[in-house]
């Protein structure tokens, strides 16, 4: 079945964050979203009938996980990623941020110190911080427009930290690790005693010819001292379900956050948590290779733009998702200014670099998930709005 991703869908009224919080970010609301990861394509067709089947059955209760929930995670991670996994080491968490959350209370102490690599997705500063924890920075380097991981000083870095918080792949620097780099990671936190939250939403928006493999597949270290977070939100357009789930192959780590979840009540999912998911997964390999087709002539079509109209801006190809880092650093301007090229004179709502940390400033992340009339207009509102 060919699925059609031109086609423009109105998202207002449908509480959505990306379009109802702009009046309070930029005081207002008429700026071209492109800023929020989630997708204005249409969530799948059998994802959707997968819910509508549902709500055919008059009764909204109680819900729990359902065998095929957990073969159809076990048969992608193996179909997808060669990874074998057992149902068992799965739990349902109710989003990849507040898996986060829950880990950094099971796992840590007020006071203890988790590592992050900016710029990195803003969650990973502010959930640690807002739960009392003490955060330290393992900053990316970019070299030849790729960020890359200093091993030496992630070395020192990861020394006396209770909780590594990897962006895999990463976000918004695009980057799919390799086993190379993952395996030295794995054996550097494995010997300092760090648990590695190896958050993989992004994983399946791999983009070819670039192939993701799971931080806890790549050595027995691995799997040892990671908590694997994963999630068909991000690549099958259904965040607001907020139905993820983790996986954790060490016994002692997998018992000790199950009995976290489980003493919190958190297990028992909702009434969409398990359906969407196996639907996804079940149905989903045709839909994503074709969606993924499509953000790739995006990406392409804002390199080209960039390159013979705007060679001022510079742009970090993802190897991994939809989101594009514009480099705009040698506009020489301020992050104001900056913001305010986008905003006040393009009306384009983009997230500023600087918010993911200061290596981030002189950036704006894009999202080009959108049909493509909505990035060649965007493109041209920038291009205006530089030569105005
Ligand atoms: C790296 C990363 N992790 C987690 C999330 C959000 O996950 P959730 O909505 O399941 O909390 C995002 C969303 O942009 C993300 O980019």
């Amino acid at each position: 079945m060919q699925y059609d991703f031109d086609v423009l869908i109105d998202r207002r009224d449908t509480d959505a964050l990306k379009i109802d919080a702009m009046p309070a970010i930029w005081g207002r609301s008429d700026l071209m979203p492109l800023w929020v990861a989630d997708m204005d394509f249409a969530t799948p067709p059998f994802i959707l009938n997968e819910l509508r089947h549902r709500l055919e059955h008059e009764i909204l209760g109680y819900t729990m996980r359902t065998s095929r929930w957990a073969s159809s995670i076990v048969a992608w991670q193996q179909n997808r990623y060669g990874w074998s996994i057992q149902p068992e080491w799965l739990n349902f968490v109710p989003g990849i941020v507040p898996g986060i959350a829950l880990i950094i209370n099971c796992f840590t102490e007020p006071g203890d110190t988790i590592l992050v690599q900016p710029p990195v997705y803003h969650p990973y500063f502010h959930v640690p911080q807002n739960l009392g924890r003490r955060l330290r920075e393992n900053a990316l380097d970019l070299v030849d427009g790729k960020f890359q991981i200093d091993f030496e000083r992630f070395g020192r870095d990861v020394r006396g930290c209770k909780l590594f918080l990897l962006c895999h792949p990463h976000n918004p620097g695009g980057r799919v690790w390799t086993s190379d780099e993952l395996r030295r990671m794995a054996e550097i936190c494995h010997r300092e005693g760090v648990i590695v939250v190896s958050d993989e939403i992004h994983a399946d928006l791999t983009l070819p010819p670039f192939c993701h493999v799971p931080f806890a597949k790549v050595s027995e270290v691995a799997a040892e001292c990671c908590i694997t977070l994963m999630s068909p939100s991000k690549a099958f357009n259904m965040a607001g379900l907020t139905s993820s789930y983790s996986i954790i192959s060490d016994e002692a780590l997998r018992e000790r956050f199950h009995r976290f979840l489980a003493n919190s009540e958190l297990h028992l999912g909702h009434a969409f948590a398990f359906n969407s998911v196996a639907a996804a997964y079940s149905h989903g390999t045709e839909w994503l290779e074709q969606m993924l087709a499509y953000v790739q002539g995006n990406i392409d079509y804002v390199e080209q733009f960039l390159a013979s109209e705007l060679p001022q801006i510079g742009m970090i190809r993802p190897q991994a998702s939809y989101l594009i880092f514009l480099d705009c650093r040698k506009l020489g301007l301020s992050v104001q200014e900056l913001n305010a090229l986008f905003v006040d004179k393009a009306r384009l709502a983009l997230n500023d670099g600087a918010m993911f940390g200061k290596e981030g400033e002189g950036f704006m992340r894009l999202n080009v998930a959108s049909p493509r009339s909505m990035i060649v207009e965007a493109m041209y509102r920038l291009k205006k709005a530089l030569l105005a």
